[in-house]
């Protein structure tokens, strides 16, 4: 039977396969526009994104939006998801148990979308989506083909808070990112290329 928007949303809301679900408040399925070219995915909600049920919705994600305006994408340009979609306690990285859990809403979101380009936001989700053995010092801003899409990874902008000095790598990475927008994307209007 052929998936849609509204029995993947229910079913995520609704589900209990890990223990994830046990200290969640809320499911934080993902925001954006479904129809993007472009899909952000990070690792999983932190205490903010789990009080709103909305991801990057803290501190990092301020900085994400203005990451993203710096090549004139906003939220109504792209769709942004996680890895798994409810909080570790703590703010620890997902386990892979959860991971596998969680993994198969975010695939279903992924055949929804059929995005021309998929951005992952640090380590957790590059190492799932685009090779378990990721370096995300070494392999950051670097290009993969993977089932069709086109797929990168930018450091968390968690970890840009943490350490700022990694900020000109990523403003490098973002005019990356513009151009493969500009060369593959046919509906997303961006800024004017550097
Ligand atoms: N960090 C993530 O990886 N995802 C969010 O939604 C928020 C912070």
């Amino acid at each position: 039977m052929q998936d849609n928007w509204e029995s993947l949303t229910r079913e995520c809301m609704d589900c209990r396969e890990c223990a994830l679900s046990q200290t969640r408040r809320h499911v934080v399925f993902g925001v954006g526009n479904p129809q993007a070219e472009i899909l952000l995915v990070g690792e999983g909600p932190g205490a903010n994104e789990d009080q709103q049920g909305i991801p990057f919705v803290g501190k990092a994600g301020m900085l994400l939006d203005d990451m993203l305006a710096i090549i004139g994408l906003d939220r109504t340009k792209v769709y942004i998801a996680n890895i798994v979609k409810c909080r570790p306690p703590n703010n620890r990285d997902p386990m892979n148990v959860e991971q596998d859990a969680c993994i198969g809403y975010l695939r279903r979101q992924m055949a929804l979308i059929r995005p021309k380009i998929l951005v992952c936001l640090g380590r957790i989700a590059a190492m799932r989506l685009i090779d378990p053995k990721f370096r995300i010092t070494k392999d950051h801003g670097v290009w993969f083909d993977v089932d069709g899409m086109r797929m990168t990874a930018l450091y968390h902008p968690s970890a840009l808070l943490r350490d700022p000095g990694k900020r000109p790598e990523t403003f490098d990475d973002l005019k990356s990112l513009q151009r493969e927008i500009g060369r593959v994307c046919e509906r997303t209007e961006l800024n004017r290329p550097w």
